[in-house]
């Protein structure tokens, strides 16, 4: 399979995971040295740390769609802490190279976290989650170009990793949320996020989600992230990585004739968990018959 270079990582393919959709730790006590074998990704994503240990949202938790799901987990996480203890000591042995998603309230919070990872020999690139609102401005980080400038202002020095920011597609105008996180130092870009839904129990007629709403992920976005890959990649020369519902090798060949350089795999990992290899496989194959 042809490599692919991405932000100075060398990949053995341009299929990885999408952010909180594969239990790398628990799949390796399941699985265990197969796994590590044919790991199913070529960089590994974790899921989200935030500074404090969070319990994540009330239950029920999840919402299946006839196309895909709507989740309200609500990032549980050890924390900084909890991580750096238990789980980068694991993540560190997998055979691709780690990359570390944050998010945080403030930019105080984030550029903690961003120190904290700044210098880890064990991860290769940093991933910042601007999905959450800012406590002192009541925006959503991902949502505003100011938003973005200040923040990665305040947090870029800190760290010379290669630093993906995941962009939320709830926002007006996401190319120039893009650009502003281009101009400000990102060194590539992800999307998309799950885009906000909401669902009622039939029998009770209240919101199902112990979160009430939650996020909608799998084959019913897939769309909306082509038009917005599509969008983001006009408007920067950073490479991207394109997610939302990809299931098969053509989806990952649309994300990137859209623009992205590597294709995320997310709600598919639940129905196979080796959803990362067959689609990398399939898209070599469409790729090797000159399908482009
Ligand atoms: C159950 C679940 C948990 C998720 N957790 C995170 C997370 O911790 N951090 C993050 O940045 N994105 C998270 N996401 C978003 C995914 O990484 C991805 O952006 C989104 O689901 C779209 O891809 P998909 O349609 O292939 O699932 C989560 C998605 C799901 C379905």
């Amino acid at each position: 399979m042809t490599t692919v270079e991405f932000c100075g990582l060398k990949l053995a393919h341009p299929v990885i995971n999408g952010s909180g959709t594969y239990d790398a730790i628990a799949a390796r006590r399941v699985f265990g040295d197969e796994l590590l074998e044919r790991f199913p990704f070529a960089a590994f994503v974790s899921k989200t740390v935030t500074l404090q240990e969070r319990d994540g949202n009330p239950p029920p938790r999840l919402w299946e769609l006839a196309g895909g799901l709507i989740n309200s987990i609500g990032l549980p996480n050890k924390g900084l802490e909890g991580y750096l203890a238990h789980d980068l000591p694991e993540l560190a042995r997998l055979p691709v190279p780690l990359i570390v998603n944050v998010m945080g309230s403030s930019r105080d919070q984030v550029a903690e976290l961003l120190s904290a990872f700044g210098d880890r020999p064990e991860v290769a690139a940093l991933e910042l989650n601007v999905s959450c609102p800012n406590v002192h401005t009541g925006l959503t980080m991902g949502a505003d170009p100011g938003e973005i400038t200040g923040l990665l202002g305040r947090v870029r020095p800190l760290t010379a990793k290669p630093l993906i920011v995941k962009l939320t597609p709830n926002a007006t105008d996401v190319p120039a949320v893009a650009r502003a996180a281009q101009d400000a130092g990102a060194d590539a870009l992800s999307l998309i996020n799950t885009l906000r839904g909401m669902a009622f129990d039939p029998r009770t007629g209240q919101p199902w989600l112990g979160g009430v709403t939650g996020g909608v992920s799998g084959p019913a976005v897939r769309a909306v992230a082509l038009a917005q890959v599509h969008a983001v990649a006009q408007a920067v020369d950073v490479p991207i990585v394109g997610m939302g519902g990809v299931g098969r090798g053509l989806d990952a060949l649309d994300l990137m004739r859209a623009g992205a350089t590597l294709v995320a795999v997310g709600t598919e990992s639940f129905r196979d968990p080796g959803a990362g290899n067959r689609i990398a496989s399939e898209l070599e194959a469409l790729l090797a018959n000159s399908l482009v």
